[in-house]
C-alpha cells in the first residue's frame, strides 16, 4: 500500500490561472458556452411532418438516428476515457471530461426524439438493429479496438476524428436533407446542436494530434500518415456498404457518400493533412448545405444556442420537489 502511495507522488492541483495551452481554455469557453440539452428541444411540434413521410422514409430516419445513438455511446463510454491516456495538459482531461459528458447527452438525445415520433415495439426494434446490424457494427468496433487496445495515442485522435468528422455524416445527412426542405425542423434542432458540438471535438482532437505529430521525425510522420490513409480507405469501403444498406431504398446513396467524401476530406484537415477526394462543397447536394446553412440566425441571447431552445422556467424550490417517488397515501408514522 505505501508503495503504491509513492508511485503516486504528491497529486497536482488543476490552476486555470496558469494555462499551459491557450487552445484548451479557450475551447473549455466555447464548449460551456454552447452547452444545450435534448429535453429543452420541442421536437412534439415535428409530428404533424412525420405523419406525412412514408413507411420507407420513416425507416430510414429511425435506423440512421439509431445508428448515430450508437457511435455517440462509442463516444461517450469510450473515446473520451481512451484519449484522457493520451492527454498532455490537466486542462485537456477538463475539456475531454467536458465533451464526454456532452457525448452523453448527445446519445440521450435520439431517444428524445424516438420517444416523440415512434411506438416503443419500433424502438425496440430500432435498438435491435442498431446493436447487430453488420456495417454499422463494423464502425464502432473498429474504432473502440483502437481506442481500447492501439497503444499509439496518436491512431486514438486520428480514429476519434475520423468518426466525429466523417463517419457521422452518413447518418446527419437525413435530418439535414429535411430541414433543407423546411421538415422536421426541431429534429434537426437537435442534430445541429449536435453537429455543432462536433465541430468543436474534431477541431480540437485534430489540434492536439497535430501538436503531437509536430514532434515526430519526418520518417514517423510519413508512417502516421501512411496509417490514416489506411485506416481511412477501410472506414469508407464500409461507408458505402453501409450507406447502400440505409439509402438505397430512398435513392440517396451517391448523394449520401458525396457528404461523406466531403467530410472525410474535413476531417483529414483537422489533422493537417491533405484531403483524399476530389468532391467540394458544391459537389455536395444544395438542400443539404441549404440545411446547414439554416443556421438557427436569432441566436437567443441568453442561451446562446438556437432559437428552437427553449429556456428553462426557474421558480424557486419547495419541500414538495423532494418526495418525488413517495407515496403520499401511505399513512405517516403517527397514524400506525
Ligand atoms: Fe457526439
Ligand atoms: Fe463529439
Amino acid at each position: 500500500m505505501t508503495d503504491k502511495l509513492s508511485d503516486i507522488g504528491n497529486y497536482k492541483t488543476i490552476n486555470w490561472d496558469r494555462v499551459d495551452d491557450a487552445i484548451d481554455k479557450a475551447t473549455w469557453e466555447k464548449l460551456t458556452e454552447q452547452f444545450w440539452l435534448d429535453t429543452r428541444i420541442p421536437v412534439s411540434n415535428d409530428t404533424n411532418d412525420w405523419r406525412e413521410l412514408d413507411d420507407t422514409h420513416q425507416w430510414v430516419v429511425g435506423h440512421v438516428f439509431g445508428g448515430l445513438t450508437l457511435l455517440d455511446t462509442v463516444q461517450s463510454q469510450d473515446g473520451m476515457r481512451s484519449l484522457q491516456l493520451g492527454a498532455v495538459t490537466p486542462h485537456e482531461k477538463a475539456v475531454l471530461n467536458n465533451i464526454q459528458f456532452m457525448e452523453s447527452v448527445h446519445a440521450k438525445s435520439y431517444s428524445t426524439i424516438f420517444s416523440t415520433l415512434n411506438t416503443q415495439t419500433e424502438i425496440d426494434e430500432i435498438f435491435h438493429w442498431s446493436d447487430s446490424e453488420e456495417y454499422l457494427q463494423n464502425k464502432a468496433r473498429w474504432i473502440v479496438d483502437l481506442y481500447r487496445n492501439d497503444p499509439d495515442p496518436l491512431h486514438k485522435k486520428v480514429a476519434n476524428v475520423f468518426l466525429e468528422t466523417c463517419l457521422f455524416y452518413s447518418g446527419f445527412y437525413t435530418p439535414l436533407y429535411y430541414l433543407g426542405n423546411n421538415k422536421l425542423v426541431n429534429v434537426a434542432e437537435i442534430i445541429k446542436l449536435i453537429l455543432r458540438d462536433e465541430s468543436v471535438h474534431g477541431t480540437y482532437i485534430g489540434y492536439k494530434y497535430q501538436v503531437g505529430y509536430n514532434q515526430l521525425s519526418q520518417a514517423e510522420q510519413q508512417k502516421q500518415d501512411d496509417w490514416a490513409y489506411d485506416l481511412l480507405y477501410k472506414l469508407y469501403a464500409n461507408e458505402e456498404k453501409y450507406a447502400s444498406l440505409c439509402y438505397d431504398q430512398v435513392g440517396w446513396t451517391n448523394d449520401v457518400l458525396t457528404f461523406v467524401q466531403y467530410n472525410a476530406n474535413k476531417a483529414l484537415m483537422n489533422l493537417g493533412k491533405e484531403g483524399l477526394f476530389p468532391t467540394t462543397a458544391s459537389d455536395v447536394n444544395p438542400i443539404i448545405m441549404n440545411g446547414i446553412n439554416t443556421t438557427t440566425s436569432n441566436h437567443d441571447f441568453f442561451s446562446q444556442v438556437g432559437n428552437g431552445y427553449l429556456l428553462g422556467q426557474v421558480e424557486a424550490m419547495s419541500d414538495d420537489d423532494y418526495t418525488i417517488g413517495i407515496d403520499d397515501t401511505l399513512p405517516d408514522e403517527g397514524d400506525k
